[in-house]
Protein backbone atom coordinates (compact mmCIF):
# COMPACT_ATOMS: atom_id res chain seq x y z
CA UNK A 1 0.00 0.00 0.00
CA UNK A 2 1.25 3.63 -0.96
CA UNK A 3 2.44 5.85 1.84
CA UNK A 4 2.52 9.44 1.95
CA UNK A 5 5.71 11.58 3.15
CA UNK A 6 5.72 14.85 4.29
CA UNK A 7 7.77 17.16 5.50
CA UNK A 8 6.33 20.07 7.75
CA UNK A 9 6.56 23.77 8.44
CA UNK A 10 6.55 25.05 4.50
CA UNK A 11 3.91 28.10 4.08
CA UNK A 12 1.49 27.33 1.00
CA UNK A 13 1.84 29.66 -2.17
CA UNK A 14 0.03 30.03 -5.70
CA UNK A 15 -2.80 28.89 -7.09
CA UNK A 16 -4.07 25.46 -6.51
CA UNK A 17 -7.33 24.45 -8.81
CA UNK A 18 -10.29 22.69 -7.38
CA UNK A 19 -11.48 19.71 -9.64
CA UNK A 20 -15.10 18.18 -10.44
CA UNK A 21 -17.30 17.21 -7.28
CA UNK A 22 -17.08 13.42 -6.73
CA UNK A 23 -20.16 13.62 -4.52
CA UNK A 24 -22.20 15.19 -7.44
CA UNK A 25 -20.65 13.32 -10.23
CA UNK A 26 -21.55 9.67 -8.23
CA UNK A 27 -25.35 10.55 -8.23
CA UNK A 28 -25.25 11.92 -11.59
CA UNK A 29 -23.28 9.34 -12.91
CA UNK A 30 -25.84 6.64 -11.61
CA UNK A 31 -28.70 8.69 -12.97
CA UNK A 32 -27.44 7.95 -16.66
CA UNK A 33 -29.42 4.37 -15.83
CA UNK A 34 -32.69 6.52 -16.25
CA UNK A 35 -32.99 5.89 -19.52
CA UNK A 36 -31.31 5.50 -23.15
CA UNK A 37 -29.58 8.57 -25.21
CA UNK A 38 -25.90 9.55 -24.84
CA UNK A 39 -25.40 11.15 -21.65
CA UNK A 40 -21.91 12.87 -21.81
CA UNK A 41 -20.53 14.21 -18.61
CA UNK A 42 -17.41 16.50 -18.41
CA UNK A 43 -15.35 17.57 -15.37
CA UNK A 44 -15.13 14.25 -13.76
CA UNK A 45 -12.64 13.89 -10.76
CA UNK A 46 -10.56 10.63 -11.73
CA UNK A 47 -10.95 9.61 -8.32
CA UNK A 48 -11.26 5.35 -7.18
CA UNK A 49 -14.87 5.94 -5.80
CA UNK A 50 -15.86 6.93 -9.42
CA UNK A 51 -14.55 4.42 -11.24
CA UNK A 52 -15.72 2.24 -8.81
CA UNK A 53 -18.98 3.61 -9.96
CA UNK A 54 -18.27 3.37 -13.84
CA UNK A 55 -17.69 -0.94 -13.33
CA UNK A 56 -21.02 -0.79 -11.26
CA UNK A 57 -22.80 0.52 -14.42
CA UNK A 58 -21.12 -1.58 -16.47
CA UNK A 59 -21.96 -4.85 -15.05
CA UNK A 60 -25.45 -3.41 -15.16
CA UNK A 61 -25.05 -2.93 -18.91
CA UNK A 62 -24.47 0.59 -19.51
CA UNK A 63 -22.14 0.99 -22.36
CA UNK A 64 -19.55 3.54 -19.97
CA UNK A 65 -16.70 5.41 -21.93
CA UNK A 66 -14.35 7.41 -20.36
CA UNK A 67 -11.45 9.65 -21.36
CA UNK A 68 -9.91 11.65 -18.28
CA UNK A 69 -12.46 13.65 -17.14
CA UNK A 70 -15.49 13.07 -19.76
CA UNK A 71 -17.37 9.96 -19.05
CA UNK A 72 -19.84 9.03 -21.89
CA UNK A 73 -22.82 6.82 -20.66
CA UNK A 74 -25.47 4.81 -23.13
CA UNK A 75 -27.93 2.99 -20.81
CA UNK A 76 -30.77 1.63 -23.78
CA UNK A 77 -29.47 -1.74 -23.09
CA UNK A 78 -29.28 -2.24 -19.00
CA UNK A 79 -29.72 -6.02 -18.80
CA UNK A 80 -29.18 -6.66 -14.84
CA UNK A 81 -30.97 -5.39 -11.90
CA UNK A 82 -28.67 -6.41 -9.66
CA UNK A 83 -25.37 -4.32 -7.71
CA UNK A 84 -23.43 -6.91 -6.20
CA UNK A 85 -22.24 -7.39 -2.81
CA UNK A 86 -18.37 -7.03 -3.57
CA UNK A 87 -18.87 -4.36 -5.47
CA UNK A 88 -21.39 -2.53 -3.46
CA UNK A 89 -19.16 -3.12 -0.12
CA UNK A 90 -16.21 -0.80 -1.59
CA UNK A 91 -18.08 1.51 -2.18
CA UNK A 92 -21.33 2.92 -0.14
CA UNK A 93 -22.86 5.30 -2.81
CA UNK A 94 -23.44 2.00 -5.38
CA UNK A 95 -26.79 2.77 -2.89
CA UNK A 96 -27.41 5.28 -5.59
CA UNK A 97 -28.26 2.29 -8.25
CA UNK A 98 -31.48 1.89 -6.20
CA UNK A 99 -33.90 4.00 -7.09
CA UNK A 100 -33.38 4.37 -11.07
CA UNK A 101 -32.76 0.63 -11.37
CA UNK A 102 -36.41 0.48 -9.77
CA UNK A 103 -38.10 2.85 -11.17
CA UNK A 104 -36.66 1.77 -15.39
CA UNK A 105 -36.87 -1.79 -14.79
CA UNK A 106 -39.41 -2.36 -12.80
CA UNK A 107 -36.91 -4.23 -10.08
CA UNK A 108 -33.46 -3.70 -8.40
CA UNK A 109 -31.34 -5.89 -5.94
CA UNK A 110 -28.70 -3.76 -4.79
CA UNK A 111 -26.58 -5.37 -1.58
CA UNK A 112 -26.93 -3.51 2.01
CA UNK A 113 -24.02 -1.11 1.66
CA UNK A 114 -23.15 -1.59 5.35
CA UNK A 115 -21.22 0.38 7.78
CA UNK A 116 -17.66 1.74 7.48
CA UNK A 117 -15.36 3.55 9.60
CA UNK A 118 -17.07 6.59 10.29
CA UNK A 119 -20.66 5.01 11.56
CA UNK A 120 -23.32 2.09 10.36
CA UNK A 121 -24.88 4.27 8.24
CA UNK A 122 -28.31 2.87 7.94
CA UNK A 123 -30.12 3.23 4.75
CA UNK A 124 -33.90 2.64 6.13
CA UNK A 125 -34.90 6.23 4.89
CA UNK A 126 -34.55 5.13 0.96
CA UNK A 127 -36.49 2.47 1.64
CA UNK A 128 -39.17 3.80 3.43
CA UNK A 129 -39.54 6.87 0.87
CA UNK A 130 -39.50 3.33 -2.30
CA UNK A 131 -42.72 1.82 -0.42
CA UNK A 132 -43.87 4.90 0.11
CA UNK A 133 -44.15 5.21 -3.31
CA UNK A 134 -45.50 1.79 -4.13
CA UNK A 135 -42.38 -0.62 -4.09
CA UNK A 136 -42.68 -3.75 -2.43
CA UNK A 137 -39.50 -3.78 -0.22
CA UNK A 138 -37.97 -6.63 1.35
CA UNK A 139 -34.53 -7.46 3.07
CA UNK A 140 -32.95 -10.46 3.26
CA UNK A 141 -29.53 -12.36 2.86
CA UNK A 142 -27.83 -9.32 3.27
CA UNK A 143 -29.63 -7.69 -0.15
CA UNK A 144 -32.12 -4.95 -0.88
CA UNK A 145 -34.98 -6.54 -2.87
CA UNK A 146 -37.33 -3.74 -4.42
CA UNK A 147 -40.21 -4.70 -7.07
CA UNK A 148 -42.78 -2.30 -8.65
CA UNK A 149 -44.80 -3.00 -12.06
CA UNK A 150 -44.42 1.32 -11.79
CA UNK A 151 -43.90 3.54 -8.63
CA UNK A 152 -46.51 5.99 -7.56
CA UNK A 153 -46.18 9.92 -6.77
CA UNK A 154 -45.94 10.14 -2.74
CA UNK A 155 -45.48 12.59 -0.53
CA UNK A 156 -42.65 12.24 1.67
CA UNK A 157 -41.44 13.75 4.55
CA UNK A 158 -37.76 12.84 5.29
CA UNK A 159 -37.01 11.93 9.09
CA UNK A 160 -33.75 13.58 8.31
CA UNK A 161 -31.96 15.15 5.43
CA UNK A 162 -30.10 12.46 3.91
CA UNK A 163 -28.54 13.25 1.20
CA UNK A 164 -28.01 9.73 -1.33
CA UNK A 165 -31.71 9.17 0.28
CA UNK A 166 -33.19 12.40 -1.29
CA UNK A 167 -31.33 12.22 -4.30
CA UNK A 168 -32.36 8.20 -4.84
CA UNK A 169 -35.70 9.28 -4.55
CA UNK A 170 -35.96 12.24 -6.67
CA UNK A 171 -34.34 9.91 -9.69
CA UNK A 172 -36.86 7.33 -8.68
CA UNK A 173 -39.70 9.99 -8.78
CA UNK A 174 -38.50 11.03 -12.61
CA UNK A 175 -40.35 7.90 -13.92
CA UNK A 176 -42.93 7.32 -11.70
CA UNK A 177 -46.73 7.68 -12.52
CA UNK A 178 -47.95 11.36 -10.82
CA UNK A 179 -46.01 13.88 -8.70
CA UNK A 180 -43.57 13.03 -5.82
CA UNK A 181 -42.84 16.27 -3.13
CA UNK A 182 -40.21 15.15 -0.77
CA UNK A 183 -40.27 17.40 2.15
CA UNK A 184 -36.97 18.03 4.71
CA UNK A 185 -34.64 17.13 2.00
CA UNK A 186 -30.91 17.75 1.97
CA UNK A 187 -30.03 20.45 0.87
CA UNK A 188 -26.42 20.14 -0.44
CA UNK A 189 -25.32 21.94 -3.73
CA UNK A 190 -24.45 18.21 -5.17
CA UNK A 191 -28.06 17.60 -4.88
CA UNK A 192 -28.93 21.15 -6.89
CA UNK A 193 -26.26 19.48 -9.62
CA UNK A 194 -28.12 16.24 -10.06
CA UNK A 195 -31.63 17.48 -10.40
CA UNK A 196 -30.14 20.52 -13.05
CA UNK A 197 -28.58 17.36 -15.11
CA UNK A 198 -32.31 15.55 -14.55
CA UNK A 199 -33.61 18.85 -16.09
CA UNK A 200 -31.57 18.76 -19.12
CA UNK A 201 -32.40 14.96 -19.76
CA UNK A 202 -35.90 15.77 -19.57
CA UNK A 203 -37.38 14.90 -16.06
CA UNK A 204 -39.59 18.04 -14.35
CA UNK A 205 -38.19 18.84 -10.99
CA UNK A 206 -38.74 22.18 -8.74
CA UNK A 207 -37.30 23.18 -5.71
CA UNK A 208 -33.98 22.05 -6.13
CA UNK A 209 -31.79 23.55 -3.01
CA UNK A 210 -34.96 24.02 -0.98
CA UNK A 211 -36.24 21.77 1.37
CA UNK A 212 -38.89 20.97 -0.85
CA UNK A 213 -38.52 19.66 -4.48
CA UNK A 214 -41.88 18.33 -5.77
CA UNK A 215 -40.88 16.11 -9.04
CA UNK A 216 -43.59 15.19 -12.03
CA UNK A 217 -42.96 11.47 -13.39
CA UNK A 218 -42.17 11.70 -17.14
CA UNK A 219 -42.26 8.31 -19.10
CA UNK A 220 -38.99 8.72 -20.17
CA UNK A 221 -35.47 10.79 -20.44
CA UNK A 222 -33.20 11.68 -22.82
CA UNK A 223 -29.43 11.85 -23.14
CA UNK A 224 -27.71 15.30 -22.32
CA UNK A 225 -23.94 16.60 -21.64
CA UNK A 226 -23.48 18.33 -18.34
CA UNK A 227 -20.31 19.86 -16.55
CA UNK A 228 -19.99 18.65 -13.19
CA UNK A 229 -19.98 21.27 -10.29
CA UNK A 230 -16.76 22.10 -8.55
CA UNK A 231 -15.53 19.95 -5.33
CA UNK A 232 -16.78 22.21 -2.57
CA UNK A 233 -14.89 19.32 0.35
CA UNK A 234 -11.82 19.51 -1.95
CA UNK A 235 -12.23 23.21 -2.27
CA UNK A 236 -12.67 23.29 1.82
CA UNK A 237 -9.82 20.82 2.40
CA UNK A 238 -7.35 23.31 0.22
CA UNK A 239 -8.30 26.51 2.13
CA UNK A 240 -7.85 24.71 5.43
CA UNK A 241 -4.10 24.13 4.36
CA UNK A 242 -3.25 27.51 3.30
CA UNK A 243 -4.63 28.37 7.03
CA UNK A 244 -2.66 26.08 8.58
CA UNK A 245 0.32 26.57 7.28
CA UNK A 246 0.17 30.28 7.39
CA UNK A 247 0.94 30.91 3.80
CA UNK A 248 -0.62 32.92 0.61
CA UNK A 249 -3.02 30.51 -1.42
CA UNK A 250 -5.78 30.80 -3.81
CA UNK A 251 -7.91 28.41 -4.29
CA UNK A 252 -8.89 28.72 -7.95
CA UNK A 253 -12.81 27.29 -8.87
CA UNK A 254 -13.95 27.53 -5.08
CA UNK A 255 -17.37 28.55 -4.75
CA UNK A 256 -17.73 30.30 -1.28
CA UNK A 257 -21.68 29.67 -0.91
CA UNK A 258 -21.02 25.85 -1.44
CA UNK A 259 -19.04 25.63 2.05
CA UNK A 260 -21.89 27.02 4.69
CA UNK A 261 -20.20 28.43 7.65
CA UNK A 262 -16.55 27.29 7.10
CA UNK A 263 -15.37 30.86 6.45
CA UNK A 264 -17.12 32.14 9.42
CA UNK A 265 -15.48 30.02 11.56
CA UNK A 266 -11.87 30.50 9.65
CA UNK A 267 -11.91 34.05 9.79
CA UNK A 268 -13.49 33.64 13.26
CA UNK A 269 -9.51 31.84 13.86
CA UNK A 270 -7.74 34.96 12.41
CA UNK A 271 -7.39 33.76 8.46
CA UNK A 272 -8.10 36.61 6.09
CA UNK A 273 -9.79 35.28 3.00
CA UNK A 274 -10.62 37.51 0.14
CA UNK A 275 -12.94 36.45 -2.75
CA UNK A 276 -11.76 37.50 -6.52
CA UNK A 277 -12.58 35.95 -10.09
CA UNK A 278 -9.63 33.27 -9.81
CA UNK A 279 -11.21 32.21 -6.59
CA UNK A 280 -10.68 32.64 -2.93
CA UNK A 281 -6.97 34.01 -1.51
CA UNK A 282 -6.39 32.69 1.99
CA UNK A 283 -3.25 34.61 4.13
CA UNK A 284 -2.58 33.73 7.69
CA UNK A 285 -0.17 36.19 9.37
CA UNK A 286 -1.07 35.56 13.21
CA UNK A 287 -1.31 32.21 15.23
CA UNK A 288 -4.55 30.68 14.48
CA UNK A 289 -7.28 31.50 17.40
CA UNK A 290 -9.47 28.61 19.03
CA UNK A 291 -13.14 28.01 18.02
CA UNK A 292 -16.48 26.37 18.36
CA UNK A 293 -17.88 24.11 15.64
CA UNK A 294 -20.54 22.17 15.35
CA UNK A 295 -21.29 19.32 12.12
CA UNK A 296 -24.78 19.96 10.51
CA UNK A 297 -26.36 19.21 7.63
CA UNK A 298 -26.20 22.30 4.59
CA UNK A 299 -25.94 25.34 4.76
CA UNK A 300 -24.06 24.23 8.25
CA UNK A 301 -20.70 23.18 8.88
CA UNK A 302 -20.12 20.39 6.59
CA UNK A 303 -18.82 17.17 8.57
CA UNK A 304 -16.77 16.21 5.41
CA UNK A 305 -14.42 18.93 6.84
CA UNK A 306 -14.48 18.21 10.42
CA UNK A 307 -11.39 16.20 10.54
CA UNK A 308 -9.51 19.09 8.50
CA UNK A 309 -10.63 21.64 10.85
CA UNK A 310 -9.71 19.29 13.74
CA UNK A 311 -5.85 19.76 12.54
CA UNK A 312 -6.35 23.50 12.26
CA UNK A 313 -8.09 23.53 16.11
CA UNK A 314 -4.93 21.17 17.54
CA UNK A 315 -2.35 24.33 17.09
CA UNK A 316 -4.76 27.38 17.87
CA UNK A 317 -4.43 29.42 20.47
CA UNK A 318 -6.94 28.39 23.14
CA UNK A 319 -9.42 25.69 23.31
CA UNK A 320 -11.59 24.70 20.66
CA UNK A 321 -14.78 22.37 20.94
CA UNK A 322 -15.38 20.59 17.35
CA UNK A 323 -19.29 18.93 18.08
CA UNK A 324 -20.09 15.99 15.36
CA UNK A 325 -23.61 15.55 14.84
CA UNK A 326 -23.75 13.84 11.90
CA UNK A 327 -22.50 10.69 11.99
CA UNK A 328 -21.45 8.29 15.69
CA UNK A 329 -18.06 7.29 14.88
CA UNK A 330 -15.94 10.56 12.92
CA UNK A 331 -13.58 11.00 15.26
CA UNK A 332 -11.20 8.24 14.08
CA UNK A 333 -8.49 10.93 13.34
CA UNK A 334 -8.20 11.79 16.81
CA UNK A 335 -6.26 9.21 18.17
CA UNK A 336 -3.92 9.85 14.83
CA UNK A 337 -3.85 13.59 15.75
CA UNK A 338 -2.52 12.58 19.33
CA UNK A 339 0.31 10.57 18.62
CA UNK A 340 1.22 13.69 16.37
CA UNK A 341 1.00 15.47 20.00
CA UNK A 342 -2.43 16.87 19.92
CA UNK A 343 -4.18 17.56 23.11
CA UNK A 344 -7.85 15.81 22.45
CA UNK A 345 -10.51 14.64 24.74
CA UNK A 346 -13.23 13.44 23.41
CA UNK A 347 -16.62 12.74 24.86
CA UNK A 348 -19.69 11.33 23.25
CA UNK A 349 -19.94 13.95 19.86
CA UNK A 350 -17.99 16.02 21.49
CA UNK A 351 -14.09 16.44 21.00
CA UNK A 352 -12.48 19.61 23.58
CA UNK A 353 -9.18 20.40 21.44
CA UNK A 354 -6.43 22.52 23.88
CA UNK A 355 -4.12 24.13 20.78
CA UNK A 356 -0.32 23.94 21.22
CA UNK A 357 2.19 25.30 20.05
CA UNK A 358 3.39 22.98 17.27
CA UNK A 359 2.43 19.49 16.04
CA UNK A 360 5.68 16.75 15.69
CA UNK A 361 5.71 14.57 12.73
CA UNK A 362 4.67 10.89 13.17
CA UNK A 363 3.92 7.65 11.46
CA UNK A 364 -0.46 8.20 11.37
CA UNK A 365 -2.48 5.94 9.72
CA UNK A 366 -5.79 7.04 7.80
CA UNK A 367 -8.96 5.68 8.71
CA UNK A 368 -11.91 7.41 6.14
CA UNK A 369 -11.37 9.40 3.16
CA UNK A 370 -11.71 12.89 5.25
CA UNK A 371 -9.72 11.44 8.35
CA UNK A 372 -6.74 11.00 5.63
CA UNK A 373 -7.23 15.04 4.40
CA UNK A 374 -6.52 15.91 8.32
CA UNK A 375 -3.82 14.38 8.74
CA UNK A 376 -2.30 15.67 5.49
CA UNK A 377 -3.34 18.91 6.77
CA UNK A 378 -1.33 18.23 10.44
CA UNK A 379 1.52 17.00 8.52
CA UNK A 380 1.78 19.68 6.67
CA UNK A 381 1.67 22.09 9.92
CA UNK A 382 4.06 19.35 12.03
CA UNK A 383 7.50 20.16 12.54
CA UNK A 384 9.35 17.14 11.09
CA UNK A 385 8.65 14.39 9.13
CA UNK A 386 4.93 12.59 8.85
CA UNK A 387 3.91 9.40 7.04
CA UNK A 388 0.70 8.40 6.42
CA UNK A 389 -0.38 5.14 5.92
CA UNK A 390 -3.51 3.13 3.65
CA UNK A 391 -3.32 6.46 1.69
CA UNK A 392 -6.14 4.51 -0.46
CA UNK A 393 -8.76 6.23 1.49
CA UNK A 394 -7.43 9.31 0.28
CA UNK A 395 -7.29 8.04 -3.25
CA UNK A 396 -11.30 7.53 -3.02
CA UNK A 397 -12.04 11.12 -2.89
CA UNK A 398 -9.13 13.37 -3.91
CA UNK A 399 -7.34 13.67 -7.34
CA UNK A 400 -3.27 13.62 -6.96
CA UNK A 401 -3.56 15.32 -3.78
CA UNK A 402 0.05 15.30 -3.21
CA UNK A 403 0.86 17.17 -6.66
CA UNK A 404 -1.39 19.88 -6.21
CA UNK A 405 0.33 20.61 -2.60
CA UNK A 406 3.26 20.11 -3.66
CA UNK A 407 3.07 22.61 -6.12
CA UNK A 408 2.11 25.06 -4.35
CA UNK A 409 4.80 24.55 -1.87
CA UNK A 410 4.07 21.43 0.27
CA UNK A 411 7.15 19.09 0.81
CA UNK A 412 4.78 16.48 0.65
CA UNK A 413 5.19 12.97 -2.03
CA UNK A 414 3.77 9.43 -2.22
CA UNK A 415 5.62 6.33 -1.44
CA UNK A 416 4.70 3.54 -4.16
CA UNK A 417 4.62 0.24 -2.53
CA UNK A 418 7.20 -1.73 -4.56
CA UNK A 419 4.17 -4.52 -5.68
C1 LIG B 1 -23.35 11.68 1.85
O1 LIG B 1 -23.37 10.41 2.48
C2 LIG B 1 -21.91 11.88 1.36
N1 LIG B 1 -21.59 10.83 0.39
C3 LIG B 1 -20.96 11.82 2.56
O2 LIG B 1 -19.64 12.07 2.07
C4 LIG B 1 -21.36 12.92 3.53
O3 LIG B 1 -20.51 12.85 4.66
C5 LIG B 1 -22.83 12.73 3.95
O4 LIG B 1 -23.66 12.72 2.79
C6 LIG B 1 -23.31 13.83 4.88
O5 LIG B 1 -23.16 15.06 4.29
C7 LIG B 1 -22.03 10.96 -0.88
O6 LIG B 1 -22.70 11.91 -1.24
C8 LIG B 1 -21.65 9.87 -1.84
P1 LIG B 1 -26.53 10.76 4.79
P2 LIG B 1 -24.79 9.75 2.86
O7 LIG B 1 -27.49 9.78 4.27
O8 LIG B 1 -25.82 10.15 1.91
C9 LIG B 1 -28.41 8.98 8.75
C10 LIG B 1 -17.38 11.60 1.71
O9 LIG B 1 -16.40 11.61 2.46
N2 LIG B 1 -29.27 8.20 7.85
O10 LIG B 1 -26.78 12.21 4.56
O11 LIG B 1 -24.55 8.29 3.09
C11 LIG B 1 -26.98 8.46 8.73
O12 LIG B 1 -26.82 7.42 9.66
C12 LIG B 1 -18.69 11.01 2.18
O13 LIG B 1 -17.38 12.06 0.53
C13 LIG B 1 -30.27 7.39 8.38
O14 LIG B 1 -30.43 7.31 9.60
O15 LIG B 1 -25.09 10.44 4.26
C14 LIG B 1 -26.17 9.67 9.12
O16 LIG B 1 -26.16 9.77 10.53
C15 LIG B 1 -18.58 10.46 3.59
N3 LIG B 1 -31.05 6.65 7.53
C16 LIG B 1 -26.99 10.84 8.56
O17 LIG B 1 -28.29 10.32 8.27
C17 LIG B 1 -30.89 6.71 6.17
O18 LIG B 1 -31.65 6.04 5.44
C18 LIG B 1 -26.41 11.44 7.30
O19 LIG B 1 -26.35 10.44 6.36
C19 LIG B 1 -29.87 7.54 5.65
C20 LIG B 1 -29.08 8.28 6.50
Amino acid sequence: MDQIRIIGGSPLHGVVEVGGAKNAALPILAASLLGGGECIIDHVPQVRDVITMTKLLALLGVEVQAEGERVMLEASNVQSIEAPYDLVKTMRASILALGPLLTRLGEAKVSLPGGCAIGTRPVNLHLKGLAMMGAEVRVEHGYIHAKASRLKGARIDLDFPTVTGTENLIMAACLAKGTTSLHHVAREPEIADLCAFLVKRGAKISGAGTDTITIEGVSELQGAKHWVMPDRVEAGTFVMAGAITGGDLTVKGCVTDHLGNLFTKIQEMGVKLAEHAEGVRVRRTAPLQAVEVKTLPYPGFPTDLQAQMMALMSVAEGTSVMTETIFEGRFLHVPELQRMGASIEVDGPHAVVKGISALTGAPVMASDLRASAGLVLAGLAAEGETTISRVYHLDRGYERLEEKLGAVGGQIQRIREVA
